[in-house]
């Protein structure tokens, strides 16, 4: 556990006052606020470069948001930082555990990044998921990363949300889930509604296909189906979608939750 992250509370509230145990309240906070956990992919906030304007104005949409009186919390992916360190390593010979941990320090650098742009958040990336309750109610917005070598950044977003009951956002670059990928099948059909169940069979069917970029891991997935936790996938590079999706409005996308409809009706 990351100490310093609660002394900077405790110093904030008041200096005199020594450092209460950090796990006092992590897992006892009662969750009253509507929360949404965002996972920010890599690819909307960089290309080779951060994108430092899009950055900005993402910040201000969240900042609004959550003026509006959202609780967000934000988990960032690595994007071209970690492809290209994870490819020099490759090429340097490093084994899959160092390619990941490249992956994951690459998605960190990004969300420190993010957090320098953003008014409210809290100034560290988190290390831990237990510690996104104390911050959430201290006012702050958590931003993550990744955490753990063979997951993703959607993966640990997923969990985040699993661990705050909240929903989910996937801000990434398609605009929703897609019947197979419609850069490479004309005949390919958006999906506006899924179940846990249709978003696992299809993801399955992607993950076989070598060079396949999935738009949710399989992992993701199974967390997300064992919570039955309420998800969008969207276009995150469309910040006015992204705002309607969080508003609980209609947006341009695919909403997974657990659903009536048979599977042919979706
Ligand atoms: P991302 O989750 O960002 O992967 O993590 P991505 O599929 O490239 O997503 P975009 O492009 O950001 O949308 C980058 C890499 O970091 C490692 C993995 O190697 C992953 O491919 N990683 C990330 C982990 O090992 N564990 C984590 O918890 C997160």
């Amino acid at each position: 556990m990351d100490q310093g992250i609660f002394e900077m509370f405790a110093q904030e509230n008041n200096p005199s006052t020594p450092v209460t145990p950090a796990y006092s309240s992590a897992y006892s906070i009662p969750v009253v606020e509507k929360i949404v956990v965002i996972s920010i992919g890599g690819s909307i906030i960089l290309d080779e470069k951060p994108k430092t304007n899009f950055i900005a104005k993402l910040a201000q949409t969240i900042t609004e948001l959550n003026q509006e009186g959202f609780k967000t919390c934000l988990v960032v992916g690595g994007g071209s930082t970690a492809r290209s360190y994870i490819a020099s390593a490759k090429s340097l010979g490093a084994n899959n555990f160092v390619l990941d941990e490249l992956g994951i320090s690459a998605s960190r650098l990004n969300a420190q990044l993010l957090i320098s742009s953003l008014e409210n958040a809290f100034p560290k990336v988190l290390t831990e998921i237990s510690q996104i309750k104390l911050v959430l109610e201290k006012g702050k917005i958590p931003v993550l990363a990744g955490l753990l070598p063979g997951l993703t950044t959607d993966c640990i977003a997923a969990l985040c949300a699993e661990f705050l009951q909240a929903d989910f956002i996937n801000m990434t670059n398609v605009d929703g889930v897609y019947s197979a990928n419609p850069k490479e099948d004309a005949r390919a059909r958006k999906f506006p509604e899924l179940s846990y169940e249709k978003l696992l069979s299809l993801m399955r069917i992607a993950d076989i296909k070598p060079g396949q970029n999935l738009v949710l891991d399989i992992p993701a997935c199974l967390i997300l189906k064992r919570s039955k936790i309420k998800t969008m996938v969207l276009d995150g590079t469309d910040l006015e979608n992204f705002k309607n999706a969080v508003r609980g409005l209609d947006f341009e996308g695919t909403i997974i939750r657990e659903t009536e409809k048979s599977e042919e009706e979706i």
